[in-house]
């Protein structure tokens, strides 16, 4: 897709080139799209983020978000302009301190235009200035800021971002971040990593938060409203901050009694996985009317529906499990959400089997019977599922089940080993599906690539079962 229209100005512009030194020829645009093939405009081309500093303010009464963004990059070509991902309305830009041309192209691209060209490798300092009323603005006809009734909340799957700050959206950018987000008295704002301070002047308290390990996008969040914040530490020494809505009504209790144990859910994933790798853990659960909860790093997003029915610790083992496969290792590509969901549904096994509830192996039986050959269940290949498909009952059920299978091929000790040894040999950084399965190859010293076809790129049932291990 085009976005810019050439006006006829623009070609007398042109020919003012010629009197830049020849090297600036080679300049030009970054693309619109970092190149997802699930999602060909999310994220950008040309340059790499190491730090979002957002300074806002946020009124719930009209849902008025404005502020700054100061983003800290690195160009990584020759560029004549670039693209944010970005829906809020935008009053100035500067590139370096100097005023930059801006305007808005597609569904959500926000296209800077420095005055003069960028060299390929420049440290690059962004500052965007917005506001705008985010419950307002859609992109491809949807939104992801969700009201509440004190305020609104910021966490979804893949995209986020764009409702409340500029960003090269996509997981394959990862950066730091502080988050400073001022809100009226008796309001409270939550975003990841550690609170480092909170000050009150004229009626408003701004709430400053940092994430200081790299983070995707998509698991910044952002939640404004009434809420009772909690502090502890785990025995294994995590501090941990949660928050719950003052207004949580029914769910309260079920809720607290299951987000409070985070701290112990992180000790005991760490046997499995190893150190936590973030310096705070947590949830919060806002007043939404959403259904689903998400990994957002450090500080997970639930919906008080996962409560409903009681407590339910094992959502907040999925969700913590996430913070080692999907969080500080992020997948490369949409594509490679197996990485993420396969592995959280497996703890969630995991669990069940600590809890006495079922092994992973009678789970594992249970979806392979549960679904006959012909349920559109088997068509979806949980390696490469589609952008429609990222998030279905496959991805995460017949995801695990290949987890049980991979666990049967190469016996405990190598599986346990694996479980373990990814997340260290990706911390903070991006991998793939065929990563993972060269790594199972090395560590196990099996070839896996049949097995990795049968379990998680054809669209049928696989013939036998997840065989139980008989000899390790
Ligand atoms: N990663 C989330 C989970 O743990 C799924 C979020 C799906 N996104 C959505 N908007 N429903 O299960
Ligand atoms: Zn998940």
């Amino acid at each position: 897709m085009h976005r810019r229209i050439i006006a006829p100005g623009a070609l007398a512009a042109a020919s003012l080139l010629l009197a830049i030194p020849a090297s600036a020829a080679s300049h030009s645009p970054g693309a619109p799209g970092i190149g997802d093939p699930y999602y060909p405009y999310y994220g950008n081309g040309g340059y790499d983020v190491s730090h979002y500093d957002l300074r806002l303010t946020y009124q719930p009464a009209t849902d008025e978000l404005a502020g700054t963004a100061t983003i800290s990059a690195r160009t990584t070509q020759d560029l004549s302009s670039f693209d944010l991902d970005f829906l809020l309305d935008v009053s100035e830009v500067q590139v370096n301190g100097a005023k930059a041309g801006f305007t808005t192209s597609g569904e959500h691209e926000l296209v800077v235009t420095p005055q003069r060209p960028l060299a390929k490798g420049t440290p690059i300092t962004v500052v965007v200035r917005y506001r705008g009323v985010p419950s307002t603005k859609s992109a491809y006809g949807f939104t992801t800021w969700h009201r509440t009734p004190d305020g609104a909340v910021a966490a979804d799957e893949p995209e986020a971002a764009w409702w409340w700050f500029p960003s090269n959206d996509h997981p394959s950018d990862k950066a730091t971040y502080d988050v400073s987000v001022a809100v009226p008295d008796g309001t409270q704002a939550i975003s990841n990593g550690t609170l480092q301070s909170t000050s009150s002047q004229r009626g408003w308290t701004r709430y400053s938060w940092r994430q200081n390990k790299p983070q995707a996008t998509y698991l910044a969040t952002l939640a404004l409203g009434k809420f009772d914040i909690t502090t502890g530490t785990s025995e294994g020494g995590v501090p941990v901050i949660n928050a719950y809505s003052k207004d949580l009504g029914d769910n309260d209790g079920a809720a607290r009694a299951s987000v409070e144990r985070t701290g112990e859910l992180v000790d005991w994933l760490s046997g499995y996985f190893g150190p936590y790798p973030f310096n705070s853990a947590g949830g919060y659960v806002p007043n939404t009317t959403t259904g689903y909860a998400l990994e957002t790093q450090t500080r997970v997003y639930y919906s008080p529906k996962q409560f409903a029915n009681g407590s339910n610790t094992s959502v907040v083992v999925h969700e913590l499990a996430h913070q080692w496969y999907g969080d500080s290792v992020s997948l490369k590509g949409w594509k490679d959400i197996w990485i993420n969901e396969g592995f959280a549904r497996y703890a969630q096994w995991l669990w069940s089997e600590h809890e006495g509830e079922g092994t992973t192996q009678e789970l594992a039986d249970y979806v392979y019977a549960s679904h006959p050959a012909d349920d559109a269940f088997w068509t979806v290949k949980p390696g490469d599922p589609g952008p429609d498909h990222q998030f279905d009952a496959a991805v995460y059920d017949r995801g695990a089940l290949a987890i049980q299978a991979l666990r049967n091929e190469i016996g405990d000790t190598a599986f346990f080993a694996l479980l373990k040894g990814w997340p260290q040999q990706h911390a903070y950084g991006n991998a793939s599906v065929a990563d993972f399965q060269k790594y199972a190859e090395q560590v196990s010293g099996k070839p896996l690539a049949a097995l990795f076809d049968t379990w998680l790129f054809q669209p049928v049932k696989p013939a036998a079962p997840a065989a139980r291990a008989a000899s390790f």
